[in-house]
């Protein structure tokens, strides 16, 4: 079947089966391909894109049920102040270890900010409690959404722990 379906913006035409997961259609189809597979049954987060600002789990949404909601993926939330803010905010915190769960853990951190502005801790641990992070990214995280709620001050002028490690490595070796 057919289906209209407008993403970041763009109305894109695709034909696909009705129980064509979203997750598919935007990868596979559309070729936006931020949007991760990790375990296809709800439970990781990795494929959370928001449905008019709600974050929804790409992989448990078929297109057919899309209709005329927007839907915003990690390539068009940074046009928006809060993803922008949020984006600046992880790279400022170096929050990304291998990368595979951040992009949704940035929609489903961007689905909470534009909702609750100034979250509590334990409001964040409600909302990311969905989103798993293998590589135990979680204090950053926290972190970084606390500083694009603008309730901790930017730590750009602070280098990141992979930038401390650079430098680590690249120093001259004792004795040497
Ligand atoms: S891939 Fe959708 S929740 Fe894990
Ligand atoms: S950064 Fe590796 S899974 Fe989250």
């Amino acid at each position: 079947m057919s289906y209209a379906i407008k993403v970041n913006g763009k109305v894109q035409t695709v034909d696909v089966e009705s129980d064509t997961p979203l997750l598919w259609v935007l990868r596979d189809t559309i070729g936006l391909v931020g949007s991760k597979f990790g375990c296809g049954v709800g439970l990781c987060g990795a494929c959370t894109v928001h449905l008019d600002g709600v974050a929804v789990r790409s992989c448990q949404t078929q297109v057919s049920t899309v209709g005329t909601k927007a839907v915003t993926t990690i390539e068009g939330i940074g046009a928006t102040p809060v993803g922008a803010s949020l984006q600046k905010a992880w790279i400022d915190h170096d929050v990304i270890q291998c990368g595979y769960c951040q992009a949704g853990q940035i929609m489903s951190a961007s689905a909470l900010l534009a909702k609750t502005p100034q979250p509590t801790d334990v409001q964040i641990d409600r909302a990311m409690a969905g989103n798993i992070c293998r590589c135990a990214t979680y204090t950053r995280i926290k972190s970084a959404i606390h500083q694009a709620a603008g309730q901790t001050p930017a730590l750009a002028a602070a280098p990141a722990p992979r930038q401390v490690l650079a430098a680590a490595a690249a120093a001259p070796t004792k004795g040497a």
